[in-house]
């Protein structure tokens, strides 16, 4: 190590002394060395575990052509609100979705997709606007779901049971 280097370190040093949080001491440290660790996370509060703390963390999915920033798949032009197809067939541009079952599922025959799917992205599972199964919750009445003996216990994994989109059995069962 150079003379001059080591005195600016330890200038440095000096400069973050020891009431310097340590993100910013080793934003210092770093501007001399390589090889500084990176500071050590935080340590969880007592009594709470790292794993915890990690599922907190909200993680977004892309949808594909959102992604690839393929904005215009979808949009006129990103500043207008017009689409590049009425809004009921957006979807079916790229998707192959036969409407093809004997019963379909009343937001879809609507061809509300949006209802359940975000078109950009989410932090659900299959890009959905909410946790599966509670948004099922948004247009059927959990009262009544529950009272029916079928639902004992079944919480909300409505989707063991039920398809989301359509089925050749009544009560869209798989
Ligand atoms: C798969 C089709 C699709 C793609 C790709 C897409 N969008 Fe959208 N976007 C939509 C739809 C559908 C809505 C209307 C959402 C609603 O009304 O709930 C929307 C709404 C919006 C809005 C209005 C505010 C909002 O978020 O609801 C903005 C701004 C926007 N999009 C920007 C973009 C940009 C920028 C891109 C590219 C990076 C993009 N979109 C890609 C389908 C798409
Ligand atoms: C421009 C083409 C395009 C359009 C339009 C489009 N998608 Fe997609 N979509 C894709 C691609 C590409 C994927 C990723 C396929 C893969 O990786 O399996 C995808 C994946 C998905 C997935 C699965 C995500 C997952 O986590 O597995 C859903 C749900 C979805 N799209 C819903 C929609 C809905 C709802 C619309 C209408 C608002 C729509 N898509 C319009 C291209 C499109
Ligand atoms: C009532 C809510 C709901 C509506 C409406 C809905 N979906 Fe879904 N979709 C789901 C759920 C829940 C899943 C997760 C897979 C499962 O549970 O079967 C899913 C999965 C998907 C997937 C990925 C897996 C697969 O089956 O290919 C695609 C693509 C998709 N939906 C597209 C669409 C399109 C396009 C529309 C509109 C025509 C639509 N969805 C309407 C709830 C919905
Ligand atoms: C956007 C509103 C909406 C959402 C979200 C929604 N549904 Fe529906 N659902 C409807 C409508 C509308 C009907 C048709 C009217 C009816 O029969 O009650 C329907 C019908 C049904 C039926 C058939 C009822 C019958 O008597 O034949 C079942 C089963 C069902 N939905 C289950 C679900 C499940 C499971 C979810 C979540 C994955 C869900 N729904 C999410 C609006 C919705
Ligand atoms: C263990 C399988 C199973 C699960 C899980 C399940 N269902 Fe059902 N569901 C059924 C069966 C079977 C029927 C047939 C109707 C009957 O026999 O009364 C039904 C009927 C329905 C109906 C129409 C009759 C009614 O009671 O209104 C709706 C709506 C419905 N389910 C929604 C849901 C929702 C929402 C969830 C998630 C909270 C869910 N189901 C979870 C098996 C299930």
């Amino acid at each position: 190590m150079r003379v001059s280097t080591l005195a600016a370190y330890v200038a440095a040093l000096l400069l973050v002394g020891p009431a310097c949080n340590p993100p910013a001491r080793h934003a210092a440290l770093t501007f001399f060395f390589d090889g500084v660790p990176p500071p050590k996370p935080p340590e969880p509060p007592p009594g709470q575990t790292d794993e915890a703390a990690a599922s907190r963390k909200i993680t977004y999915t892309e949808h594909g052509p959102y992604a690839a920033k393929a904005c215009n798949a979808c949009h006129q032009s990103t500043s207008s609100n017009s689409f590049v197809a009425p809004r009921e067939q957006l979807c079916f541009q790229c998707h192959d979705f036969k409407l093809d079952k004997k019963y379909l599922h009343g937001p879809l025959a609507s061809g509300g997709c949006l209802a359940c799917h975000d078109p950009h992205s989410s932090q659900y599972r299959y890009l959905l606007v909410a946790e599966s199964d509670t948004f099922c919750f948004r247009c059927h009445d959990r009262t009544a779901i529950e009272s029916n003996p079928v639902h004992q216990d079944v919480g909300e994994r409505c989707t063991e049971c039920h398809d989301p989109h359509m089925s050749d059995n009544e009560y869209l069962l798989r």
